[in-house]
């Protein structure tokens, strides 16, 4: 009997995380829209927070698309804005791409830096000040961060202070995973929370897992099992004031 029970209890536990997970993946993915009218430029559509938020993409690289971990980090922000309260804190996003998840935390209220790899920085820039201009309480900035690269010069220990690091795909096969966990370390503090979306491909990127645990304490806050996406809070391990 207990064995039937609990066969029983967890079938119909998973059945439910299929169904809640389908429900809010379907609710993220609503967020987005595509223009009805064709025009020159592609850009593709977002309501966040209250706000249309218009997102021109670039078809040549990796950070030029919006990647559906950001949706995620989005939906997260805006959805548990009470909890995480950004407003007015010091916020940095890695890999940035094509800007939507800074831009959404600008209309939160938080200060945001947005960074990534140089070439993207053009994109980057023009969709954070299109979307952001006259409607955020704090212009958010848009800088280089090259992963692991002068570090000390462009984001120097003693003149940061960030409250948030945030990062939406941020993992994949890319040969730069060493200089991505120091670049973490580098900006983390220890009072620094870490919001990572992760989006699972290969067996390499669950190691990767498995070395960021070595350096912060992980706690997985929700998981996407139909998109292959975890949402996690980390913090530095071996904090004084924990
Ligand atoms: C899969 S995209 C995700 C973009 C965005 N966060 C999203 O979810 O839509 C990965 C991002 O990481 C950036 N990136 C890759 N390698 C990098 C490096 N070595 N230093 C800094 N950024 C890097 C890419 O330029 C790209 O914007």
């Amino acid at each position: 009997h207990d064995f039937i029970n609990t066969t029983i209890t967890l079938f119909l536990s998973e059945n439910r995380e299929d169904h809640e997970d389908k429900r809010v993946v379907q609710e993220i993915m609503a967020r987005r829209f595509t223009p009805t009218v064709i025009t020159t430029t592609s850009w593709e559509g977002f309501h966040f927070v209250g706000h249309e938020i218009r997102i021109t993409e670039a078809m040549d690289c990796y950070g030029a698309v919006v990647w559906p971990s950001a949706l995620v980090l989005c939906y997260f922000l805006e959805t548990n804005a009470k909890q995480y309260n950004i407003v007015d804190k010091h916020v940095i996003e890695i890999g940035a791409g094509t800007g939507l998840v800074s831009i959404v935390a600008s209309l939160l209220g938080a200060r945001v830096t947005a960074t990534d790899l140089p070439e993207l920085l053009g994109n980057l820039q023009y969709n954070i000040s299109r979307n952001t201009k006259m409607k955020c309480k704090h212009p958010p900035q848009v800088k280089v961060l090259s992963w692991g690269v002068a570090l000390d010069k462009t984001f120097p220990r003693s003149s940061h202070n960030f409250d948030y690091i945030l990062a939406a795909d941020v993992v994949y096969a890319h040969p730069f995973l060493e200089e991505l966990l120091i670049t973490f370390d580098h900006l983390c503090k220890e009072t620094t929370i870490i919001l990572w979306v992760m989006k699972f491909r290969l067996e390499k990127e669950n190691k990767f897992v498995d070395r960021f645990k070595e350096l912060f304490d992980l706690e997985e806050i929700s998981r996407f099992p139909s998109l292959n996406i975890k949402l996690y809070k980390a913090m530095k391990k071996n904090r004084r004031s924990a």
